[in-house]
Parts: C-alpha cells; structure tokens; sequence
C-alpha cells in the first residue's frame, strides 16, 4: 500500500532519495511527502471519473483539511482537482495557489458572517449548509453583499460507517447535517429565500472507511430526496457524495480506490442520476500513505513493565494516536543487526497521553532514525506548539529532487506575537 516509500537493501527512501540522508539534510521531526504517490491516487480516482466515452462523470475536490501546504494543494490544483474546504483560512488557501473558485466548495458547522462574505465575495462554486439557521444566514449576509448564495444542503443520511466514533459523522447524533426527516422542508423553505440559489446536495457519513456498503445506503437515501424534490420542481445540479475512503495503516484492506468510485457512479447512473454532476471529497485517500514522519531516538528507557523509546517527535508533531489511539507503523530507516526489543514509542511532551505507538518490537539503539508511516493525512496540519515546539519541516521528494515547502518553525516564530504587560511606574494600591 506505500507506492513513494520503499525499503531497499535495509534502508528506507522516498522515491529515489534515502531518508537517512534527507534527515540528515533537513533535521528532525521532519515530514516527508512522495509526489509519486499522491499523483497516483489521484489519477486513481481520476481513472474512475470518466467513463468509457470520455465523458467526465465525477470531479474530486480534495478535502484540504488532511494537508494543506500549499505545495500539496497545488500538485493536486495542477491535477485537475477542485477543493473541499471547511474555514476562511482554507478558502486563502486555495486562493493563493489560483485555484478556480468554481473548484472550490465550503462545507463545516459553524461558518461565521465573515466567513461566509469572504466565500460569496470569491465567487465559491457551492456552500454546503448545515442547519436552518446557516441557511437564514447565508441569506442574510448574500442580501447585505447584493449577490446571490449557490447552496446545497448537507444531509445527515443517519447511516452507520462503523468507523471510530471521532469521525463518524454521518448518524443522526452526530453534530453534522441537517436531519434527514427535515431535508425536505428544509429544501422548500431555501427555495423561497430572496438570495439563495438551490444547486447541489450533499452527504459526508465519516471518515477511515474501509467498506462500501456504507456509501451505497447513503447514496440511496440521498437519492430518494432528490427524486422527491423533483417531483416538487426543486431542481439539483450536482450531488456532492463527500469523502471518508479509508486507507491502511497496517491491517486494513479498504477497497481499490477506482473501484471503489465505479461502484458509487455505477449506482447513481443505475437509478437514472447519470445526468447529474458528481463531486467527491476525499483527503487521506489521496494523501494519507503519500507521506511519512522521521523522528530521531534520544533515548532508550527500560523498566519493569514496560521499556520506553523515547524520540523527538511527539503528540505535537502527529496527535492521531493520543486522540483516536489510532495506529502508525513505525520502522527504523537503516536496519542494524542489534536485537528487537519491545518499546512503548514516545515524545517528549509532559502527557502521559503522548504515545505513537505501542508494544512495538523495534531493534533501534539511540540516536537512530525511525518512519512513522502513512503520516500524510491529518499529520502536519494537527501540529501543535504544546510545550513550545516549533513545527516540524516539510520536504516533497519528486524522483531524484527534494524541495523545502515548510520551513522548520523557530522558537522565536513561537511568541513573536506575544507581549507582556506594560512596567508599572507606580505600585497599584
Ligand atoms: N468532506 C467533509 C465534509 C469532511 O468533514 C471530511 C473530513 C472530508 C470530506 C474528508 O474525509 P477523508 O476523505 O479525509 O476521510 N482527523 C481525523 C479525520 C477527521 C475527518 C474530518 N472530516 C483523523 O485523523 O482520522
């Protein structure tokens, strides 16, 4: 499942360059991304996005929360693909590389007035709502900016992803959406608002999905609100079906990314939607595995219950497994001949939480260079400066070439902003 990452003869590399070297060039934590492997699952998915007569059926628009450089958005600009975004910060974003506003739509819960002025003023292609109140907003913000708001609304389809429960999103507890019972109504209540353009509508039921079964019921579901909203002469452009494809970690087989989109837009097309457009939103499917961590060994702590390896980077760097105790296999970059030894792998931050993984046999000594793999998505851009550690580097390797797209942060970048209170000149009584 690792296209860009290889291990030759002992020793790691991203595509033709060995990642020993390139810690060594570049320091650690430091992430690592393969352009190779980012290229190939997009035109994965591309391959599944137009049908035999050439015709495009589906358009991907990256969910740019899994990894926002603005070098990864613009590999997959140049791509062809469009960008799912959730924040005014992600809408500068894509702004900067050029990406087309028609590419771009805006999804999330809470999207503030100013957020919502800076997407109609770009020209966005679609704003995914999520509640009636948004809806009445986006109205009200369109009618002050005298323009009109294209919309779709999201659907809670409630259906079960059985994925972990963070990032489920698609059941009827959940925050997100609007409830399924209440789509309709809401749909006629958009359809007599002065600003608002009703174009799209949308579903997102999770993330880290490792079966299709899942899709294919909230496809159905959304399905049968647009057939009824016809009915009603409410007309819908595009059916934006979200992201979530699970990648693996290790033990997971989620299902071939092509594959995986024939079978959706095979279903679509079978129950007489052919002619509607398609937008698909997926992040760690296209990013998750096209990235690793490189992390140093500071030191090697044994004791009576547990032996700790404890490197450099942290929770910090890569917070999946303190927050979802998810998994990321972790393999030394030069293998040695030394004996493998049992280690809970942890940072330096004062949190017991502060694990990357555990019971790992590892034959490591200190000072080695250890890959934290499939660190692509929702690595870099979860980074925090807990502790005041600067942000780690970030290099994209393309062949033979590497090039800086994130510098190492400094500790003076850290409270550049800060000050403290003016000096008394007198004492307060
Ligand atoms: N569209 C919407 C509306 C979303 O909320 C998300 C992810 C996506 C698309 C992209 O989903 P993906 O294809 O990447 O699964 N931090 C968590 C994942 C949170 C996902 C949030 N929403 C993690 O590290 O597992």
């Amino acid at each position: 499942h690792l296209i860009g990452f290889t291990e030759r003869n002992g020793n790691w590399h991203a595509e033709d360059l060995s990642l020993a070297d390139l810690a060594k060039e570049f320091g650690t934590p430091l992430y690592v991304y393969s352009k190779r492997a980012l290229t190939e699952a997009y035109q994965a998915y591309d391959r599944a996005c137009v049908d035999a007569s050439g015709k495009r059926r589906a358009r991907i628009h990256f969910a740019m929360k899994a990894n926002s450089n603005l070098a990864i958005i613009d590999c997959f600009k140049q791509l062809g693909a469009g960008f799912d975004l959730v924040s005014g910060g992600e809408l500068s974003r894509a702004l900067a590389i050029g990406a087309d506003p028609s590419s771009l739509v805006f999804a999330g819960v809470g999207k503030s007035a100013d957020e919502i002025a800076q997407a109609l003023k770009a020209g966005v292609k679609c704003i995914n709502v999520e509640s009636i109140a948004e809806l009445h907003k986006i109205n009200q913000v369109a009618t002050r900016l005298q323009c009109r708001a294209p919309i779709s609304l999201r659907v809670n389809p409630d259906v079960d992803a059985q994925t972990h429960p963070y990032i489920s999103t698609g059941l009827k507890d959940n925050k997100f959406g609007i409830a399924y019972h209440e789509v309709l109504k809401t749909y006629r209540e958009a359809a007599l608002l002065s600003q608002i353009d009703i174009v799209g509508i949308d579903c997102h039921i999770g993330s880290q999905i490792t079966t299709t079964a899942p899709y294919l019921d909230a496809v159905d579901k959304v399905l049968d609100l647009v057939a009824q909203l016809k009915k009603e002469g409410i007309e819908i452009h595009h059916l934006d079906l979200g992201g979530g494809l699970g990648i693996s970690y290790g033990e997971e087989s989620p299902p071939d990314i092509t594959e995986f989109t024939n079978t959706l837009l095979n279903r679509v097309a079978e129950r007489g939607f052919g002619h509607l457009d398609i937008v698909l939103e997926p992040g760690r499917s296209l990013v998750g595995n096209a990235g690793v961590l490189l992390t140093h060994v500071e030191y090697l702590k044994p004791g009576a219950e547990k032996n700790f390896c404890i490197v450099d980077a942290a929770m910090t760097e890569l917070m999946r497994p303190a927050l979802y105790e998810a998994y990321h296999a972790i393999v030394p970059v030069q293998s040695k001949p030394v004996k493998s030894v049992t280690y809970d792998v942890v940072g330096p931050v004062c949190e017991s939480g502060d694990w990357l993984g555990r019971g790992r046999s590892l034959a490591v000594e200190e000072g080695d260079l250890l890959a934290i793999l499939s660190a692509g998505a929702y690595g870099f851009v979860m980074a925090s400066n807990y502790n005041t550690r600067p942000k780690p580097a970030e290099i994209m390797v393309d062949g033979k070439n590497v090039y800086l797209i994130r510098q190492r942060e400094t500790v003076a970048d850290l409270f550049a902003n800060e000050s403290t209170l003016p000096k008394q000149t007198h004492s307060p009584l």
